[in-house]
């Protein structure tokens, strides 16, 4: 069966966005550190179209496994984007431009129905009223045998962490305080202990703790 992975950025402090989130900071006030490390990878470059640019390395193959195609990729409504409560009449299509990096299903996790959003390079984004056992479900049906990617955010990851359901979770630590924002682990109700620490490799702009499901 495919399975059900994760990767995120996550401040020393145990923030994976700042506060108050916004159009012109996605990731929060000061969240955009988080990504410092990716955004100068040869993976991240190719993925914004200019594949011959970007630095090589350790980081770079962490970015590659990150940034690879999955068959479907399930978020939270604050990933996709800032607007909250009813849609509204503006036509937000999410942050990525016409061409999200996706290139499958996106199942988007929201109280507020909307319709499918088609867009181009193979994203379709997909809102989910119906929680996330059923988010999960419809990403199984699209991603046939291809592994399905938690795209984030905090509140997103903390469900199917809390639920069992994650088979393999990648943090990347930066040595940044963000002091407040979005906390990855909390509302767990214990800690996660069926996913083992299977490695950890560091760079000076992040450590990688990679755990995989206990057999
Ligand atoms: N550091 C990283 O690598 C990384 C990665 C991904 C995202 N992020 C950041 O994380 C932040 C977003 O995280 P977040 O924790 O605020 O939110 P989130 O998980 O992206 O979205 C939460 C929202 O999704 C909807 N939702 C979640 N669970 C639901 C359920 N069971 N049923 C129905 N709707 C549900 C609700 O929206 P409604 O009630 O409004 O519909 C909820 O407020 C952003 O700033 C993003 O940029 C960081």
């Amino acid at each position: 069966m495919s399975k059900l992975r994760f990767n995120i950025s996550m401040s020393l402090d145990g923030y994976v966005a700042g506060p108050n989130q916004s159009r012109d900071e996605p990731l929060g006030v000061g969240g955009e550190d988080l990504h410092d490390w990716v955004v100068r990878t040869r993976a991240f470059k190719a993925m914004s179209g200019n594949p011959d640019e970007g630095e090589t390395g350790l980081d770079n193959d962490r970015a590659s496994v990150w940034a690879q195609t999955y068959g479907a990729t399930i978020m939270g409504r604050n990933m996709f984007g800032p607007i909250r409560g009813d849609w509204g009449a503006e036509e937000w299509k999410g942050w990525w431009g016409d061409n999200p990096p996706y290139h499958s299903p996106v199942f988007v996790l929201t109280h507020h129905p909307h319709e499918p959003i088609e867009m181009e390079g193979g994203t379709t984004f997909h809102f989910v009223t119906q929680g996330p056992e059923e988010a999960l479900e419809q990403a199984r049906d699209a991603a046939g045998v291809r592994d399905i990617n938690i795209g984030g955010g905090a509140a997103t990851a903390q469900q199917y962490l809390r639920a069992g359901l994650v088979d393999e979770m990648e943090i990347h630590v930066v040595p940044k305080l963000l002091g407040a924002g979005e906390r990855l682990f909390a509302n767990l109700d214990g800690p996660p202990d069926y996913l083992k620490p299977v490695e950890v490799l560091g760079s000076p702009r992040a450590a990688h703790f990679r755990y995989v499901r206990a057999a």
